[in-house]
């Protein structure tokens, strides 16, 4: 369940965003409970080959990982941040665990119900592993660990959910989760990978409608937390990548000229006819740019581990000392 703070929170951003020039609405939005649905099915679809390439990842390098992970007879606290339902996470850990590995997993999520879904299914589905799930904050929930120095703490940030970050924004994120780290802990993120074109834009605008709906989710969130009156049928969902850049970026965009009224924040916005509304960042790299990234946040790269197609890639990096 929502938190009073958490509601004032969506209100404010919602009044924020829909105030400015251009409107933008922010994507940590999405995950409601027909949200965190309907990014299932996004996962599930063909053209989303982002979760298969990160799980071809840990299927065949499972055991490099491992040996990565692994730091003598003391073992390692796994700390996962927004863990969802954990499909592909639970392959390396069925894994580390067959292997007789010295772990805990603590998923770490902002949402109980996430939380307490995933233990559940853990502890059916891999009854020896040892689980603490962690509601709340990131940063607080790894700051807490900060002193639990006699193992090392392994941070996974999977998925390319870095890409959420404008590059700038990840750069002050990667900063504050080093801040919270110990000299001999590790991070290991998901990176999407800069590739063709028409790839990356199938991915984010499938032929069977689930990312429109994931992102007009947002409208019809609105509609129903804060009582207001979007036509879902107005707007549609569009994709635009630069491959420069490798920014993938998701709008939603008003098919006629439009008002809208927002009964909790007693205020009616406008849209023109073709105005977007900018609802997603989802940033793609080369491993240059993964590189640059690390530096500025002041890390080393351990290692990078690809998927055969070369569209993915989990980066472990370590402390700069
Ligand atoms: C969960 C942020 C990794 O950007 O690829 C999927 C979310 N948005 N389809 C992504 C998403 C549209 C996803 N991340």
């Amino acid at each position: 369940m929502e938190t009073e703070n958490q509601k004032n929170e969506f209100l404010h951003d919602t009044l924020k965003g829909l105030s400015s020039k251009p409107k933008y609405l922010s994507s940590k939005y999405f995950y409601d409970e027909r949200g965190s649905k309907i990014f299932q099915d996004i996962m599930r679809m063909p053209e989303y080959y982002l979760t298969d390439c990160e799980l071809e990842i840990f299927k065949t390098q499972q055991q490099k990982i491992l040996n990565d992970f692994t730091n003598g007879p003391a073992g390692f606290d796994v700390l996962e941040l927004g863990a969802g339902d954990g499909m592909k996470t639970k392959v390396l850990l069925k894994h580390f665990v067959n292997q007789n590995a010295n772990f805990t997993y603590s998923p770490v999520d902002i949402s109980g119900t996430v939380i307490s879904q995933l233990i559940k299914d853990l502890k059916n589905e891999i009854p020896h592993l040892q689980v603490e799930g962690l509601k709340g904050d990131y940063f607080k929930m790894i700051s807490s660990f900060k002193d639990k120095v006699s193992k090392r703490k392994i941070i996974l940030f999977l998925g390319s959910n870095i890409g959420n970050f404008s590059l700038e924004d990840s750069v002050g994120f990667l900063i504050k989760l080093r801040k919270s780290m110990n000299k001999n802990d590790l991070l290991f993120i998901g990176f999407d990978l800069k590739k063709e074109n028409s790839l990356i834009l199938d991915a984010y605008n499938d032929a069977g409608g689930h990312t429109a709906a994931f992102n007009l989710n947002l409208l019809y969130r609105i509609n129903t937390e804060l009582d207001s009156n979007f036509d879902l049928d107005n707007f549609y969902h569009e994709e635009v990548y630069d491959a420069d850049s490798g920014k993938a970026e998701s709008f939603l965009i008003s098919k006629v000229d439009q008002k809208v009224t927002i009964k909790k924040l007693n205020k009616t916005f406008s849209f023109a006819q073709g105005e977007k509304i900018f609802t997603e960042m989802s940033q793609k790299f080369d491993i240059r740019m993964v590189e640059e990234l690390a530096e500025k946040s002041g890390f080393k790269i351990v290692r990078n581990y690809l998927d055969k197609r070369q569209y993915f890639m989990n980066s472990l990096w370590r402390l700069k000392l």
